[in-house]
C-alpha cells in the first residue's frame, strides 16, 4: 500500500529517530516517515543490514545498541547539534521472543532500553509536538507462548517457544509508556503499539507450520500482519494527526487475540 497522505499532519523539517531499523516493522517506519518529508535517523545494531539500506538522503543511519545506555547518552546531542530538534521518536528495537535471555538481560534489552532512549532523548530536548510511541506485543498481554499441543512445532519454527522475559518485558513497556505519558508533563505524547504475529525475518517459518497455520486460521482476517501496517500506525501515533492521543497501548493484530 502507498505511504499514507498529508492528515497526518507532520510539520516541515520534522527529525525522528527510528530504532530497529534495519529490518521489518522498523525499515517500513523509515520508509513511511521518509514520505512523509522527515529526515530520518535510522539506528540498529546491525551495521550490515544498515548498509544494505537504500532509502535516499533523507536517512541517515547510525549504528547504536539501544541498550548501552553510555552509547545512546552520548550519540543524542550530536544527533542534536547535526540535524537540530528530534520531534519525534519510534523504540521499534528490541531481540526476538526466542532468544535465549534471563529475565534481568530480558527487561534490559526491552523495557531498559526504551527508557535510556526515551530519557536521552527528552534531554535533547524534544520540540514542540513531540512524541514518543514505543513498540510493545500483545505477547505483554497475553502467555506469548503457543497452545501446549504446537509447542514443538513453534520450536521448529523460531528456534524457542518464547521465554518469560519477552512477555514481562512487553508488558514493562506498556507500563512504562503510561508512566511516560503522564511524567512527561506537555513535553511529548508517549504512545505504544502491540503488534500481533507480523511476517518479518524474525518469524522464520513459522507460518509453514501447525502453529503458523493454527495462528492464522483463528485470526477473523484470516492472515498473520505486514510489517508497513504496524508502521502506519505508529506513524500515525508519532503524528500530529493522533495530538489528543496519550498513554494507550494500541492493539494491532487483525483481531487475532480476541479468539482463542
Ligand atoms: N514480528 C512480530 O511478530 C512482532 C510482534 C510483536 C512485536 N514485535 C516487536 O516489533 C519490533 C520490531 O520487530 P521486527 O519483527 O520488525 O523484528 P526484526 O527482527 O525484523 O527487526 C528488528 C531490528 O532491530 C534490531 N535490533 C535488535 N536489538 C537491537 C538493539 N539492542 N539495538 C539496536 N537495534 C537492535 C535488529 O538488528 C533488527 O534490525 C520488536 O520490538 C519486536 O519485539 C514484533
Amino acid at each position: 500500500m502507498a505511504a499514507v497522505a498529508d492528515f497526518l499532519g507532520f510539520p516541515e523539517g520534522g527529525v525522528a529517530v527510528v530504532t530497529g531499523v534495519a529490518s521489518g516493522i522498523g525499515h517500513q517506519l523509515a520508509i513511511q516517515l521518509l514520505a512523509q518529508n522527515l529526515t530520518v535517523i535510522g539506528l540498529d545494531i546491525n551495521q550490515a543490514g544498515l548498509d544494505a539500506l537504500d532509502l535516499g538522503s533523507g536517512f541517515h543511519p547510525r549504528l547504536l545498541n539501544t541498550a548501552d545506555k553510555d552509547a545512546v547518552d552520548a550519540l543524542f546531542p550530536k544527533l542534536r547539534e547535526e540535524f537540530g530538534p528530534i520531534a519525534y521518536l519510534a523504540n521499534n528495537a528490541g531481540p526476538p521472543s526466542s532468544a535465549p535471555l534471563s529475565i534481568q538481560e530480558g527487561l534490559a534489552q526491552t523495557a531498559g532500553s526504551v527508557q535510556i532512549m526515551t530519557a536521552a532523548w527528552s534531554k535533547t530536548p524534544p520540540p514542540d509536538g513531540a512524541a514518543v510511541v514505543n513498540v510493545a506485543s500483545v505477547a505483554g498481554t497475553f502467555s506469548g507462548g503457543p497452545p501446549p499441543a504446537v509447542v514443538a512445532d513453534r520450536i521448529a519454527a523460531v528456534g524457542g517457544i518464547g521465554n518469560g522475559w519477552y512477555g514481562a518485558g512487553k508488558a514493562a513497556i506498556a507500563g512504562l509508556t503510561r508512566y511516560q505519558a503522564v511524567m512527561a508533563a506537555g513535553a511529548y505524547r508517549a504512545n505504544a503499539v502491540a503488534p500481533g504475529v507480523i511476517e518479518t525475518p524474525r518469524i522464520g517459518d513459522l507460518t509453514k507450520g501447525a502453529y503458523g497455520k493454527l495462528m492464522i486460521e483463528r485470526s477473523p482476517l484470516g492472515r498473520l500482519g505486514q510489517p508497513d501496517e504496524v508502521a502506519r500506525v505508529i506513524a500515525f501515533l508519532l503524528s500530529p494527526a493522533s495530538s489528543f492521543v496519550n498513554g494507550v497501548t494500541l492493539i494491532i493484530d487483525g483481531g487475532g487475540t480476541l479468539v482463542y
